[in-house]
């Protein structure tokens, strides 16, 4: 059972980011990643229509006999987590607990920014998580819907994605915020842009690195870590354009994407 792989499922190529932390914090595990690059963004649809498309990403990795999966796209972890953890017997982890865990750790003066889709800021789900762990802590959402497509596009990091960032953020900069979550997976990639934005006061929090720690717990919980193997296998797996998701994908996570696969999911 061990030496099955993980499921790990974004809208499209923004689940990179916390794909490479998985293959970071546990380098003995295969990861089967699929990446809904034909229905991307998922930030903008109603909850039913999300929810739709995480049961159908579910049911395409459990096709490829995964032991455990992690929704690394914040979207679908705020809309759907809970309802696909009732659905499913396998083992499901989400983005956003890691992310607030990161932020309560971080911020001094527990006044918390949170970025991410209008989905995920309009479900208040980090809000939520945040205020589990400390009431007193202070958390305001912005949503910034330009984000995706830009580092959809391969501009991340440049002028375009400076002018969108100087935008979205000005009113963030007026609330005295040390923290700001990246409560989107593809904000990763415009770490850069947006640290340029916010200045050196501000502490940047990618919940990926957490969410690998947390998968890492859920493992070993379950008896479910397999702790040699000398030759991990990444498929990967796309609903449209696999060749921009490998050129992205490759500049991204620094290693050649050998087994790409394009895939039509409707159940
Ligand atoms: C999106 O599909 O709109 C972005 C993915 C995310 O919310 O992490």
């Amino acid at each position: 059972m061990e030496n099955k792989p993980i499921g790990v499922f974004d809208s499209g190529i923004g689940g990179l980011t916390v794909l490479k932390e998985i293959m970071e914090v546990l380098p003995n595990e295969d990861i089967v990643y699929f990446g809904d690059t034909a229905r991307v963004p998922y930030g903008p649809r109603s909850k039913e229509t999300v929810t739709k498309y995480t049961f159908q990403c579910i049911n395409f990795l459990l096709t490829k006999n995964i032991k455990a999966i992690v929704i690394a796209c914040n979207t679908a972890t705020a809309r759907s987590l809970k309802l696909a953890q009732e659905k499913y017997d396998v083992p499901i982890i989400g983005v956003v607990e890691a992310g607030a865990k990161t932020a309560v750790n971080v911020t001094k003066n527990k006044r918390v920014g949170v970025i991410g889709t209008e989905g995920t800021i309009n479900s208040k789900a980090y809000e939520t998580e945040i205020g589990k762990i400390d009431s007193n802590i202070n958390t305001i959402g912005k949503p910034c819907p330009l984000f995706v497509p830009i580092v959809e596009e391969g501009w991340a990091d440049t002028d375009i994605s400076y002018m969108a960032a100087s935008r979205y953020l000005n009113d963030l900069k007026d609330k005295n915020i040390d923290a700001l979550v990246l409560g989107c997976t593809h904000y990763p990639l415009l770490m850069n842009t947006i640290s340029k934005v916010m200045g050196s006061s501000v502490t940047l929090v990618n919940p990926a690195r957490e969410t690998a720690k947390d998968l890492k717990n859920v493992l070993m919980k379950e008896n479910l870590l397999r702790d040699q193997n000398d030759n991990p296998k990444y498929e990967y797996y796309v609903s449209d354009g696999p060749d921009k998701f490998k050129q992205i994908g490759e500049n991204f996570l620094k290693k050649e994407i050998d087994n790409i696969n394009l895939v039509e999911i409707h159940k």
